[in-house]
């Protein structure tokens, strides 16, 4: 444990240790801006056929890695494994994004699938983690490996919307007018989120991420029971397994809520999207506590001179503090590669104004 924790700058940021260099890897680093990706993908066919093909998947996880040098690999996968697993049929149309037949309040809730997914009876998940068992044999020792799921909330989103939505109406109107068997989803989601994330770790994940990307939907009532209480039954029932893995919570949209968010579920770190204030997340968090974010992933769209100020902006705020550069959210499909590059170089060739090692 102590002796990766040496040699990796995520880690150690992760553990609440300033570095002087600004360890970074970025949201959806591999995929569809990649050619690398794109020839694959293509030879492929299905988005998840590729999720559960472990060389491939493998391969796809290195890809950012070898071609930028990143300090983490992110698990190549998707949080809808899960309730692909759990048996709700779940496919990628182009343009459409995710479709899944929807869940409504009527139906059974899975439960009895979620129990075999903890027997380890249901082997479709496998080949996540022989994915992972493939990427911690191939990585470097100073490249963490970060594993994954989404939120029981976000997850749920899309199993109750059946897809990607503006409004969430159907899954608020369900949270709202009948919480009790709500709850019983959020339940089962949890368990199996839990037994998902178990695995990884076995399999040989050294962080966790948790995407709830779609919290800032919800009202501050929600919030706390979809969305915190979840939560933290995740971070304890893993850290009571395994103390030594950080976990990373990525509340998007949870904007001021954020504070009781940290507190309360007890993740180690917060990723932040664009849309909080620099200024703010300095006052606001407790400068002890590690953060990770929060480019907004557009400049990689933009001017590159452009890029450089707002990268910068990002690094002085968070220059006295244990921290992670990442964007505020995925990267874009449109992005060139060569912002990517351009990006790892300023973050490199950034010098502390006071480097601090502890
Ligand atoms: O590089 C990485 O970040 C690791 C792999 C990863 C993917 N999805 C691959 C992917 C991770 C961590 C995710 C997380 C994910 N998936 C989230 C949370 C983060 C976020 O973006 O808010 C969500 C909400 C999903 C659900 C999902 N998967 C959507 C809405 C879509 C369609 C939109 C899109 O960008 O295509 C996906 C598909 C998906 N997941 C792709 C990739 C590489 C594109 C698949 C393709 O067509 O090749």
């Amino acid at each position: 444990m102590e002796n990766n924790t040496n040699k990796n700058l995520i880690l150690r940021n992760l553990t609440g240790k300033r570095t002087s260099s600004v360890p970074i890897w970025l949201m959806r680093q591999a995929g569809r801006y990649l050619p690398e990706y794109r020839k694959i993908r293509q030879a492929k066919g299905s988005f998840l056929d590729l999720c559960y093909s472990p060389k491939l998947a493998a391969e796809i996880t290195l890809q950012p890695v070898r071609r930028f040098g990143f300090d983490a690999a992110i698990l190549f996968s998707d949080i809808l494994v899960i309730p692909d697993a759990l048996g709700q049929r779940v496919s990628f149309e182009e343009g459409l994004g995710p479709v899944l037949e929807p869940l409504t309040p009527q139906e059974p809730l899975l439960v009895d699938r979620v129990d075999r997914l903890k027997n380890d009876s249901l082997h479709k998940l496998d080949a996540v983690y022989e994915t992972i068992e493939r990427v911690a044999a191939e990585k470097k020792d100073d490249c963490a490996l970060i594993g994954f799921a989404g939120g029981p909330w976000t997850v749920a989103t899309y199993m109750v919307e059946g897809g990607s939505s503006r409004d969430f109406l159907k899954i608020r109107r369900w949270a709202t007018c009948n919480p009790t068997s709500f709850g019983s989803l959020i339940n089962t989601l949890t368990d199996a989120t839990i037994a998902h994330l178990d695995a990884q770790i076995n399999a040989g994940v050294e962080v966790l991420q948790i995407f709830e990307s779609h919290a800032g939907v919800l009202d501050c009532f929600g919030f706390d029971q979809w969305v915190i209480k979840p939560t933290r039954r995740i971070v304890d029932t893993i850290k009571g397994k395994h103390p030594h893995i950080p976990i990373i919570g990525f509340p998007r949209g949870a904007a001021a809520q954020i504070p009781v968010f940290i507190l309360e579920t007890k993740v180690d770190a917060v990723s932040l999207d664009q849309s909080v204030p620099l200024n703010w997340a300095s006052s606001e968090i407790s400068d002890s506590f590690p953060v990770q974010g929060n480019l907004d992933p557009i400049y990689l769209l933009g001017d590159p001179a452009e890029l450089s100020v707002h990268v910068s902006r990002v690094l002085s705020a968070f220059a006295n503090r244990p921290f992670v550069f990442n964007l505020g959210h995925g990267v874009n499909k449109e992005t060139d590669p060569k912002s990517v590059e351009r990006l790892v170089e300023i973050v490199r060739d950034y010098n502390h104004r006071s480097p601090k090692e502890t």
